[in-house]
C-alpha cells in the first residue's frame, strides 16, 4: 500500500514537473518570439521632439540645453508652459519622418510621447497639457505617426517619462529641488491622476504598439511601479526597456551614449545615441558624428550583439536637422548593399579584430574591414575550415584563401570597396574556434578599492559590476598578471559614465619590461569609456594608472585583447 502511494506520489510529482517545464518552455518561446523582429532589426530611430524645441536650446545668454532646459534653467511652470502657444510646426509630416526612417535602413521608431517636461505630443483626456488642446497646432502627431508607420509598414513605440515631470504636481524632480513650489505635490496621486490614465491612452489609442520606453525612474516606489508594469498585462508582446523602477528590469538594457566593449553577453541591449550632443533640438550645438563613425557605431554594436537606437531632435517646425536627414540617407545607402550583414544576424566569435568587427548568420561570418590591409591580406584568427570567401559588394568573384594553424587569410583586391567598411563574407565549417580574451577573470591588485571584493568586477565580464577606488582617493594604481607573456595590441575600458556627472578620467597604461615599467600610452576621456588600438607589446604584467580630479576613479570593466 505504501509502495502504490510512493508510486503514485512519484508519477504526480513527475506530472508536475514536466507540466511546469512545458510551462516554462511556452514562457520562454513566447518572451523570445516577442522579442524576434526586435532581434533581427538592430536598427531603430529615436525620436525627442516637445515644446523645448521652441527655446531649442537657448535661455538667457546659455545655448547648451535640450531637453532638460526647464530644469536646467529653473523655469517656473507658468514661463515654461507658455512655450505651448508658440509650438505650431507646420512643417510636419509624419510620412516624411516614416520614409526617412525607411530610407536609412531603420526598422523601428521611438517617440517621446511625454517627456520630463510633463507635456504630452499626444491628444490627452487626463491633462488638457498636451499637444491638441494646448498648442495652435492641435493635431496629434502620434495618431499621425501611427498611420504613417501603419501605411509603411515601420514599427512604433513610445517614450513615457513615467517619474520624472516637472509640470504637474507631484511628478518626481532629479535632484528633488523643487525651483518652482507651485509644483510641490504628491507623487502617489501625480501617478494615479496623471502617468497611470496616459500610459492607458498611450497603449490604448494608437494601434499596435511595438515598445514602452520608461525614462529616469526617480522616486518611483515598488508600489506605482507594479502599478505601471499591470497596464502591460493585455499587451503581452510589447518590450520594455529597464527603467521602470524598484529594480523591476524590462526586456532590455540600455546603455546610454555608450557602447559596451563587450556587449551585455546572453541580454538583449539596446544603444540609445545622441548625433550630436543633444536628444531634444539645440540650434547651437554643431558636434555633429559623421556618417563614417555612426555606421562604425552601428556595426560595433550589432558585432556585440546589440541594437541601435539613434537619435533625431526635430526643431520647432517640425523639420528633423538636414546633417541628421544625410547622414541617416548615407548610412540606408550603406545598408542597402552590406544590409545582409547586419539584420537577423547575431554576435562576433572574435573578442577584438584590429581591422573591424565581425557578424554571424548560421554558417557566414561577415567581416567588416574599416582598415583595408594595406598588403591586400586580410588576418582571420579563425582555425576553421573556410569553403568560400567573397565580397558582399561583389559576390560573384570568390576571394583566395589561405588556411594557416591558428589564422587564415582572405586576399583582397588593392581597393576597398567602401570608404567607411567593406564586407567579406565567409563561408565556414564546424563552430568558430577563437581564442579567449587574456584578461578574462585574471587577479588584479589595486593601490586602492572602496572594497576589495569589487576587485573581481574588473575582468569579470560584466559591465554592469564595477570596481571603486576608497572615498577620497583621486589615484589609484590597477595590476594584471595575464600569467604567461601574451602578445596584447587593444585595452578597452568601461567607465561608470552617468548622465552630467561631467567626470574626466585620466589614463596611462604600462608594461613591465624587466623590472621596469613602460608606458604604452596615456590620455584623458570623458568617462564614457575607451577602446584604444596600440602597436602589439608582449609582456606578463600590465598596469593601468587612473586619476579623476572630481571623484574617487572608477572602472566597470578593464580589458586587454590579444594581437592577431
Ligand atoms: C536620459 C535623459 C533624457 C533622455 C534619455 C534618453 O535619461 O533624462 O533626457 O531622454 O535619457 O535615453
Amino acid at each position: 500500500m505504501k509502495k502504490l502511494f510512493l508510486i503514485c506520489f512519484a508519477a504526480v510529482i513527475t506530472a508536475m514537473s514536466v507540466a511546469q517545464n512545458i510551462d516554462k518552455a511556452i514562457e520562454l518561446k513566447t518572451t523570445n518570439s516577442k522579442m524576434q523582429w526586435w532581434k533581427d532589426a538592430k536598427f531603430g530611430m529615436f525620436i525627442h521632439w516637445g515644446i523645448y524645441s521652441v527655446p531649442a536650446g537657448k535661455w538667457g545668454s546659455k545655448t547648451h540645453y535640450g531637453e532638460w532646459i526647464m530644469h536646467q534653467a529653473k523655469i517656473p511652470r507658468s514661463d515654461y508652459s507658455a512655450l505651448a502657444q508658440q509650438f505650431n510646426p507646420t512643417q510636419f509630416s509624419a510620412e516624411d519622418w516614416v520614409k526617412l526612417a525607411k530610407d536609412a535602413g531603420q526598422k523601428y521608431i521611438v517617440i517621446t510621447s511625454k517627456h520630463h517636461d510633463g507635456f504630452a505630443m499626444f491628444g490627452s483626456k487626463a491633462s488638457p497639457y498636451n499637444i491638441v488642446d494646448a498648442t495652435p497646432f492641435k493635431r496629434d502627431i502620434l495618431k499621425e505617426l501611427a498611420d504613417a508607420c501603419r501605411k509603411y509598414d515601420m514599427k512604433l513605440g513610445f517614450y513615457y517619462s513615467q517619474a520624472q515631470d516637472w509640470y504637474h504636481l507631484g511628478g518626481a524632480v532629479s535632484g528633488g529641488v523643487e525651483w518652482d513650489q507651485t509644483h510641490v505635490g504628491d507623487m502617489g496621486k501625480y501617478i494615479e491622476q496623471i502617468a497611470i490614465p496616459q500610459v492607458k491612452e498611450i497603449l490604448a489609442n494608437y494601434g499596435d504598439v511595438a515598445v514602452l520606453w520608461w525614462d529616469t525612474p526617480i522616486n518611483m516606489t515598488k508600489e506605482m511601479t507594479q502599478k505601471l508594469a499591470d497596464l502591460l498585462r493585455p499587451y503581452p508582446n510589447i518590450i520594455t526597456n529597464n527603467r521602470l523602477g524598484a529594480d523591476m528590469g524590462g526586456d532590455l538594457e540600455t546603455p546610454e551614449q555608450v557602447i559596451p566593449a563587450t556587449g551585455f553577453p546572453g541580454r538583449n541591449w539596446e544603444v540609445c545615441m545622441t548625433m550630436n550632443g543633444h536628444w531634444g533640438y539645440n540650434a547651437w550645438d554643431d558636434r555633429w558624428k559623421s556618417t563614417t563613425d555612426l555606421l562604425q557605431k552601428l556595426i560595433d554594436i550589432v558585432s556585440k550583439g546589440g541594437n541601435f537606437l539613434l537619435n533625431v531632435g526635430p526643431d520647432a517646425y517640425g523639420v528633423i536637422p538636414e546633417v541628421c536627414q544625410q547622414n541617416l540617407r548615407e548610412m540606408g545607402d550603406w545598408l542597402k548593399i552590406n544590409g545582409e550583414s547586419i539584420y537577423s544576424t547575431t554576435s562576433s566569435p572574435f573578442p577584438f579584430l584590429s581591422w573591424g568587427r565581425a557578424t554571424r548568420k548560421g554558417q557566414i561570418l561577415y567581416l567588416h574591414v574599416f582598415d583595408w590591409p594595406k598588403d591586400g591580406k586580410l588576418n582571420v584568427p579563425l582555425t576553421n575550415k573556410i569553403s568560400k570567401a567573397y565580397l558582399l559588394a561583389d559576390a560573384k568573384v570568390p576571394l583566395k584563401i589561405s588556411s594557416g594553424k591558428v589564422n587564415s587569410a582572405i586576399q583582397l583586391p588593392a581597393f576597398a570597396p567602401d570608404k567607411i567598411a567593406s564586407v567579406v563574407a565567409i563561408q565556414f565549417e564546424g563552430e568558430p574556434v577563437v581564442m579567449p580574451i587574456p584578461s578574462h577573470r585574471k587577479k588584479v591588485s589595486i593601490s586602492s578599492s572602496e572594497d576589495e571584493i569589487m576587485n573581481v568586477n574588473l575582468t569579470d565580464g560584466d559591465p554592469k559590476t564595477v570596481w571603486k577606488a576608497a572615498r577620497g582617493e583621486k589615484n589609484a594604481t590597477i595590476e594584471l598578471d595575464l600569467e604567461k607573456p601574451t602578445s596584447i595590441q587593444c585595452l578597452s575600458l568601461i567607465e561608470p559614465w552617468h548622465p552630467w556627472s561631467e567626470i574626466r578620467q585620466k589614463h596611462e597604461l604600462q608594461y613591465m619590461e624587466g623590472s621596469s615599467w613602460k608606458t604604452i600610452f596615456s590620455g584623458e576621456n570623458d568617462g564614457t569609456g575607451l577602446t584604444r588600438i596600440f602597436t602589439p607589446v608582449t609582456a606578463q604584467k600590465f598596469r593601468l594608472i587612473v586619476q579623476n580630479e572630481k571623484e574617487a576613479p572608477g572602472i566597470n570593466e578593464l580589458i586587454l585583447f590579444r594581437a592577431e
